[in-house]
C-alpha cells in the first residue's frame, strides 16, 4: 500500500451546492410567445433583469410593458448582445433558421433551448425527430461559440403565466456538455418558486426530454391539467 493509497479523499461535491445566479440578465428569444412570455415573467418575479426578444422590437415592447417587473423589449439581435443567458423559446419551425442569424450575437453565451420537436395530427402529438438528434444538438451544432444546455421543456405556459400561482412544483431536467454550465441553469430553474434544476445528462440524451413532452400534451388532454415532472428519491 503506498502513502496516496492511505490518503483520506476529499468529500463528494454536493451536486445541490450551486452557483449564485440573482445578477444575471436573462434574455428570451421568442420572448412574445406563451413559454417565451411565461419564463420572462417568471424570473423578473425572482428578480432578474429580464429582456424579451422578437423579430420586431415593437412587438417586443409591448409584450414587455404587458408584463411589467421592469421586464424590457428589444429586438432578437440586441436582446441576445445584452444578455448573459439566452432561453431560445422559438417554435421548431423557426428554430435553425433563428439560431443560425443570431450566431454571432450567441458566441460565448449560455443559451438554453427549450424547444420541443413536435408534430400534430388527428392522434395527438408526436416527437419529431431531428437530423442531429435534437433540437438541443442542432442547436449546439449551429452555435460552435456558444455555451448550450437544454431545459425548461416540461412547464406549462398556462401556470407560468398566470400572476395568481405562486409556486409550480415541478422538476426541470437540465442538460448539458459542461456541468458549470448546468449548473447556472439548475440554479436559474431553482429561483422560480417550487421548481428545483436536476442535472439530467448531456445534451446526446436530449430527444427523449424533449419528446416527452408529447406525452405530457395526452395527459393534459386526459385530465383537463397542466401536467409538470418530479423526478423523485433525489
Ligand atoms: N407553450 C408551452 O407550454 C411550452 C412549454 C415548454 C416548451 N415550449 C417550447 O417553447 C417554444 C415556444 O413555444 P410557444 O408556445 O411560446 O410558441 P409560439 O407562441 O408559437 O412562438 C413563440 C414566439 O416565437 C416567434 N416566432 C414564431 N414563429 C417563428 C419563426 N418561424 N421563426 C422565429 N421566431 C418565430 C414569435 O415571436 P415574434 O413574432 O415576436 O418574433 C412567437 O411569439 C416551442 O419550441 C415549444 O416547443 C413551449
Amino acid at each position: 500500500m503506498t502513502s496516496d493509497d492511505a490518503a483520506p479523499k476529499p468529500p463528494a461535491k454536493d451536486p445541490w451546492d450551486l452557483p449564485d445566479v440573482s445578477g444575471l440578465v436573462i434574455g428570451v428569444l421568442g420572448g412574445t410567445g406563451d413559454q417565451g412570455r411565461g419564463l420572462a415573467y417568471r424570473l423578473a418575479r425572482a428578480g432578474h433583469e429580464e429582456i424579451i426578444g422578437s423579430r420586431a422590437a415593437d412587438r417586443a415592447r409591448t409584450a414587455a410593458d404587458e408584463l411589467g417587473h421592469g421586464v424590457r423589449g428589444l429586438d432578437n439581435a440586441a436582446r441576445a448582445r445584452e444578455s448573459d443567458v439566452i432561453i431560445v423559446a422559438v417554435p421548431w419551425e423557426g428554430h435553425a433558421r433563428t439560431l443560425e442569424s443570431l450566431r454571432e450575437e450567441l458566441t460565448g453565451k449560455l443559451v438554453v433551448d427549450c424547444v420541443n420537436p413536435l408534430g400534430f395530427d388527428k392522434q395527438g402529438a408526436y416527437a419529431l425527430v431531428p437530423e442531429e438528434g435534437s433540437a438541443a444538438q442542432q442547436a449546439a451544432a449551429l452555435l460552435p461559440g456558444s455555451r448550450v444546455t437544454a431545459a425548461f421543456h416540461h412547464l406549462s405556459a398556462v401556470l407560468l403565466q398566470d400572476p395568481a400561482i405562486e409556486k409550480i412544483d415541478t422538476d426541470v431536467m437540465v442538460l448539458g456538455d459542461d456541468r458549470a454550465d448546468c449548473a447556472i441553469v439548475q440554479a436559474l430553474a431553482g429561483r422560480i418558486p417550487g421548481m428545483r434544476g436536476v442535472f439530467a445528462g448531456r445534451l446526446r440524451n436530449a430527444h427523449q426530454v424533449e419528446s416527452l413532452v408529447a406525452n405530457l400534451i395526452s395527459v393534459n388532454r386526459r385530465y383537463k391539467a397542466h401536467a409538470g415532472v418530479r423526478l423523485t428519491d433525489i
